[in-house]
């Protein structure tokens, strides 16, 4: 968006129109007051009144569900904020990125957006800015399923407030938080423990943002005590729920209440009353188009309970398709923008298709190609390439990060099937090519949902089918997202469980039928998920893979590509100390992974030094 400064509304006027909007909830023409954040960057005025509310603006569009434009407002927010040496106000706007980036279903952005936030709220030592984006980037990481981390983000904030009472408002929400966490991660205890300090911590609820907050922890209060078998507790705290969600307009926060009354109801043992009430509630949820996935496992929950287990599984089916669903246009989406906005940088004319827009780049490509030498040529594709998947890349990052914390499983991948694909004979562009669709072969994770995902133990055939689809979703996404020359990555996405033999999946296609570059990719794939641990597994030695593969050699892989493999790890292994920190080296240059090891790190850093004073203080008491 550059047409905004063309606009020049007043000073006065562009502040009094968000004002408005932000004061009295009125919708206002959303293009006109986008327009006028976006221009306050331009105007010749104070400072602060502008950037105030250029923020004012883009929390106006996170609270009325337009966090597409959030973004671009907080964006230049940010951008303007730190250009006129606004520290608080660049830290604000980091927040309001993050959760608009979050919101939107981009947590690459938002985590890059908080880590940045922190790190400026840390150095000039302002608590509670740090507690707010402690408590934001705990949020975002629920959204991907990483439960434990964002217990990490919510206990800091318990942490800050011991030294600064002003966190202390922040509390009742950080341990709603923790309760729902543990709900997630089946740690009953601790959950029941933050969720009744959440409650006894927060303010009586008087406005419907504060009344769905408080049906949103008795809700899970209710779900925690059925777990324990507590249904006394669970119906009252279900009824509670109820008074508070009479008391507000808001069809979400009713919703919220009457799943907390129909799984008090079944496992009270009212089974149809309970059963008939969440099937109204899904129902209603459908009506008014809100997305229903709390419902779904309620009612798949209560059925099971009630040993109506066909049923179950149809709901089972819905929830998983519509998670799919999902997460297959929050993919699309972001990876459209991407391609527009690199568009935009490159180019100032107005743009309506991205295909389009492709083919343009391509004959600017071209013409340069007939004026420069030709490895320059090669190099700017490449570029070209690389910067047309990023965006697809760390939201496959994202999506892995629930099997593999550190975020490097998916590049280290995509360096060893390169380094095969060189041993194999292939020219440059092919090499290069692999190195990043390779990076991309488990994109499809994105539609599998955490239970399944991460279950410690082995899969039920269902579960497995679940899993299993991954490949076929992965292809799907990257086969519809307007990149071009993106078939490799598809292929491999799709066919990198195939096996040599036929029997895998999902073509169960075998030998040469199998895209040469997923045959690469499989045999990359399969060593450096044996050799790192997973929530499901230890870490195989080297020795106990390459074995295994050896083994495998003509049943699961390509039997020569095979041999290349295992010749090409023990050379790898002579000449790197550190296989793994070779192999990661564009892992580490990402600004997605950057940006979550920056925030691990202070979270562990900070774990430490609690424990040293801990230690300490027993220390002192022995
Ligand atoms: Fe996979
Ligand atoms: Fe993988």
């Amino acid at each position: 968006m550059s047409a905004a400064a063309t606009i020049g509304i007043p000073l006065t006027s562009s502040t009094t129109l968000i004002d408005d909007a932000l004061r009295t909830g009125s919708t206002p023409d959303m293009a006109l007051l986008e327009a006028t954040a976006l221009s306050l960057a331009e105007v010749d005025a104070n400072n602060e009144i502008r950037i105030t509310a250029m923020l004012g603006a883009a929390r106006f569009f996170y609270i009325c569900g337009k966090p597409q434009t959030g973004i671009r407002v907080a964006e230049k927010a940010k951008a303007f904020a730190l250009e006129t040496a606004q520290m608080l106000p660049t830290i604000s706007a980091c927040i309001a990125l993050g959760a608009c980036a979050a919101d939107s279903g981009d947590l690459p952005k938002a985590m890059q957006a908080y880590a940045e936030g922190l790190n400026l709220a840390q150095r000039i030592g302002n608590k509670g800015l740090e507690s707010r984006l402690w408590l934001n980037t705990g949020a975002a990481l629920i959204y991907t399923g990483l439960y434990r981390e964002a217990i990490a983000c919510f206990e800091k904030v318990l942490e800050l407030g011991k030294s600064d009472a002003s966190v202390s408002v922040l509390f009742p929400d950080a341990l709603q938080n923790i309760a729902l966490c543990s709900l997630n991660l089946d740690e009953i205890g601790p959950g029941i423990n933050a969720i009744k300090r959440s409650i006894e911590l927060a303010p009586e609820p008087t406005d419907a943002l504060t009344i769905q907050n408080r049906v949103l922890a008795e809700n899970y209060y209710t779900r925690l005590l059925i777990e324990i078998s507590d249904f006394d507790g669970a119906t009252r705290h279900a009824k509670r729920a109820r008074e508070l969600a009479n008391r507000s307009q808001s069809a979400r926060t009713d919703i919220q209440a009457s799943v907390a009354e129909g799984l008090a109801e079944t496992f009270s043992g009212y089974l149809d009353v309970g059963i008939t009430r969440l099937h109204q509630t899904l129902e209603r949820s459908r009506e008014l188009k809100l997305a229903s996935p709390l419902v779904l496992i309620a009612l798949v929950k209560a059925l099971e309970f009630a040993g109506r287990h066909d049923e179950a599984l149809k709901f089972l089916q819905e929830m998983l398709n519509q998670q799919r669903k999902t997460a297959e246009a929050n993919v699309l989406h972001h990876v459209h923008q991407h391609l527009v906005r690199l568009h935009d940088a490159a180019a100032n004319a107005p743009i309506e298709d991205v295909k389009q827009v492709m083919r343009r780049m391509e004959t600017r490509v071209e013409v340069v190609e007939g004026r420069v030498a030709k490895a320059e040529v090669i190099l700017q594709r490449q570029e070209l390439f690389k910067a047309r998947v990023e965006a697809m890349e760390r939201l496959a990052v994202a999506a892995e990060l629930r099997d593999d914390s550190t975020g490097e499983h998916s590049y280290r991948v995509g360096r060893m099937a390169c380094l095969l694909a060189k041993e194999a004979g292939c020219d440059d562009e092919t090499i290069f090519m692999i190195d990043i669709a390779a990076r991309l072969h488990d994109v499809g994770k994105i539609g599998i949902p955490d239970g399944i995902l991460l279950k410690p133990s082995g899969f039920n055939p269902s579960e497995r089918l679940v899993m299993e689809m991954h490949a076929e979703i992965g292809a799907d996404v990257l086969a519809r997202s307007e990149i071009p020359h993106i078939k490799m990555a598809e292929e491999i996405a799709r066919h990198h469980h195939e096996r040599w033999d036929g029997k895998g999946y999902p073509a169960k296609i075998g030998g040469d039928e199998i895209p040469f570059a997923a045959r690469i990719t499989a045999l990359a794939d399969v060593y450096d998920a044996l050799t790192h641990k997973r929530p499901y597994k230890e870490a195989w030695t080297v020795e106990a893979t390459l074995n295994e593969i050896l083994a495998s050699r003509g049943s699961h892989f390509d039997p020569k590509l095979t041999d290349l493999f295992l010749a090409l790890v023990s050379r790898l292994r002579r000449e790197h100390r550190d296989l793994d920190h070779h192999l990661g080296e564009a892992a580490r240059a990402s600004p997605f992974i950057q940006a979550r090891g920056k925030i691990w790190e202070t979270l562990k850093l900070a774990k430490d030094e609690y424990q040293q004073q801990f230690q300490r203080t027993m220390d002192l008491q022995r």
